[in-house]
């Protein structure tokens, strides 16, 4: 075997390739500030006001990144979250800016997802008395949310509140809408993981009450990951998404050779910080960590990753 382990003949037989290509980006944009933000637990990854969105978005843009995800602070939240789908809302504002400047040079994903925009944090209508999360009432407002970023230049829209019929239901509403040529990328298989930690940080999305886990797939779970992908594809899914990425590749593997579609996977927020962490202290050494990590992603079968170290890998790529 070691004869084709060296130099160029080592290149040749390389079976799985990583680029800028394969990056989605994602980003904050805060409605409640004007000055950027750190999110201490996601070293390099800030809340941006309005306008550094449109700076950072073009950074990444020169950078070769293709595409970016954009998730909103809204300045209000309540129990429906009023503020998820007007035309002047946060996201709708950001998506509008950076279609902009950028144009065609940037596909802009927009996650599509009530957690944000609801003071009780949870992803869909809740039952007060019951603390249930409403899964058909929700349905509506995801159409209506979809929609908005749509009509605000949004190219493709990502669904990720594990609500069931939520991609026939955007589907319906873009179609009605005219935008049957808006392509859905579905968080089809979200786990209920304790690696969305810093995320809940940095979006200010953390919930009052409960947990997530009447939504979110069990982590023990593989099989109904493949029931979770086969209904968003008859729905009308053209992405399907596994998320997070690292703890499980064996789910990416699973759907990409059960169903060969475009398949994305999302490297979440605490695969991102465990490794900046332990880079930090010099325990492990972040480019090559951080190399590995997103080849592996790919290998498993993914055909793009959604990371916070898109911009850190594009950079070491150039
Ligand atoms: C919202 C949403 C979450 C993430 C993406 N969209 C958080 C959650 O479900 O609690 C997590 C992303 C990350 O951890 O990087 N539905």
């Amino acid at each position: 075997m070691r004869r084709l382990r060296s130099g160029k003949i080592r290149d040749l037989v390389r079976e799985t390739s990583l680029g800028v290509d394969d990056l989605i980006y994602p980003m904050f944009v805060d409605e409640t500030t004007d000055s950027s933000v750190d999110i201490s637990s996601m070293p390099g990854i800030q809340r941006l006001p309005l306008d550094k969105v449109v700076d950072d978005a073009k950074e990444a843009a020169d950078l070769g990144i293709p595409a970016l995800v954009l998730f909103g602070i809204p300045k209000h939240k309540d129990a429906v979250g009023t503020c998820s789908h007007g035309e002047d809302d946060i996201v709708q504002q950001a998506v509008r800016s950076i279609k902009e400047d950028l144009g065609k040079d940037m596909v802009v994903i927009t996650d599509v997802c009530m957690c944000e925009y609801t003071d009780h944090g949870h992803c869909g209508i809740v039952d007060m008395d019951t603390e249930d999360v409403l899964n058909d009432p929700t349905l509506d407002i995801l159409g209506k949310i979809a929609t908005s970023h749509v009509e605000a230049g949004a190219d493709i829209v990502a669904p990720s509140g594990m609500m069931d019929g939520m991609i026939g239901a955007i589907r319906n509403s873009l179609d009605e809408n005219h935008f049957e040529n808006t392509p859905i990328m579905s968080y089809a298989a979200k786990y209920t993981s304790a690696f969305y930690g810093p995320f809940r940080e940095a979006a200010d999305s953390g919930f009052q009450f409960g947990d997530r886990s009447t939504y979110q797939m069990d982590p023990a779970n593989s099989n109904e990951a493949i029931r979770e992908a086969e209904l968003d594809i008859l729905e009308g899914a053209d992405i399907i998404m596994v998320k997070p990425a690292l703890p499980y590749l064996d789910i990416i593997y699973r759907i990409k050779n059960e169903f060969k579609m475009p398949t994305a996977a999302y490297n979440v927020s605490g695969e991102y910080s465990m490794l900046k962490a332990a880079a930090e202290k010099g325990w492990l050494d972040e480019k090559l960590v951080m190399y590995e990590s997103l080849l592996s992603i790919k290998r498993a079968g993914a055909d793009m990753i959604l990371t916070y170290f898109a911009k850190d890998l594009a950079r070491m790529l150039k």
